[in-house]
């Protein structure tokens, strides 16, 4: 039988609206607006591609949007004062420093400067810190997207076998943390992992965030076994244009795996849907309010 097709960008397109909901009752009730910075510096069409779509999701969701362009040739000096200045702005209470930065800024130390409460990336070591210690975080969007999607074929995660493929920071770290918070039995794998393919087979739950074309292959999944699919990579088509595949062999998996996210519109809608749920924690905790519903 087929597996089961987790429809991220309807769950995400849910997640969204309960975060405009949500919007709406802190605007009334508490006068609360919840305002997400986001900074780019350089013209990567990819960044503008992701910056346009963040903004978007900001204002649909009925929260303040602030754009941020600087040019490609802006000093660190230049973004670390930016980011400073959003620190402290009262009517911004999520700031996100788009990556990759421009190679005379070095990332880490921009990241950093961002006050951990307005972290809405979840990057700051601060954040993954208070996640490790089982502490109220930001963490980062994009493993806290997948667990939304796991938990909609598993309510509850506890007990369950989770092997994460790629130990990032992004993603494989704060995955495991999460997945951990959930009570999940939790395996971390990467490129010096003996027998992968075994270590795989064990799991219940399979999360793909290594960035490899296809590289979870059918036999690699346990019959009836959820899989997160993370990967988002291009790859030549038989047309002449170029496709997207995740790091898993979708056609292999979907006859053995009990359910499976689809690349596109699996994980990827969830990340932007998470940064909205950030923005608006962040914004309550900031104004002394409790943790939103969503
Ligand atoms: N570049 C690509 N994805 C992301 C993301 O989730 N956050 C930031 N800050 N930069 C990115």
């Amino acid at each position: 039988m087929a597996a089961r097709i987790i429809d991220g960008k309807a769950i995400a397109a849910d997640v969204r609206s309960k975060v405009a909901a949500e919007v709406k009752r802190l605007t009334t009730r508490h006068g609360l607006t919840p305002g997400l910075a986001v900074v780019l510096a350089g013209n990567n069409p990819a960044s503008e591609s992701y910056v346009g779509s963040k903004a978007k999701a900001t204002k649909e969701a009925g929260m303040n949007s602030f754009d941020y362009r600087l040019p490609d040739s802006v000093s660190q000096a230049e973004l670390l004062a930016l980011v400073k200045k959003l620190n402290t702005d009262p009517v911004v209470h999520g700031i996100l420093v788009q990556l990759p930065l421009p190679k005379q800024v070095d990332a880490q130390i921009v990241l950093d400067a961002i006050d951990p409460v307005k972290d809405v990336d979840g990057f700051h070591p601060v954040n993954a810190g208070w996640l490790a210690s089982g502490l109220p975080a930001l963490a980062p969007c994009t493993p806290l997207g997948c667990i939304i999607l796991a938990k909609t074929v598993y309510p509850s995660l506890a007990g369950l076998e989770a092997v994460v493929i790629g130990r990032s920071n992004i993603v494989g770290k704060p995955m495991a943390q999460l997945l951990l918070a959930e009570n999940a039995t939790v395996t971390i794998t990467h490129s010096k992992t003996r027998d992968l393919p075994t270590v795989c087979r064990r799991a219940d739950l399979l999360v793909a965030a290594v960035g490899r074309p296809e590289m979870v292959r059918g036999d690699w999944i346990k019959p009836g076994a959820t899989v997160i699919d993370v990967g988002i990579n291009r790859v030549p088509g038989t047309d002449g244009k170029s496709r997207l595949v995740g790091d898993v062999a979708f056609a292999e998996a979907v006859s053995i795996a009990g359910a499976i996210t689809p690349v596109p519109g699996g994980v990827g809608p969830m990340t932007i849907a998470c940064l909205m749920v950030n923005t608006v924690r962040a914004a309550c905790a900031i104004a002394g309010l409790p943790a939103p519903s969503v």
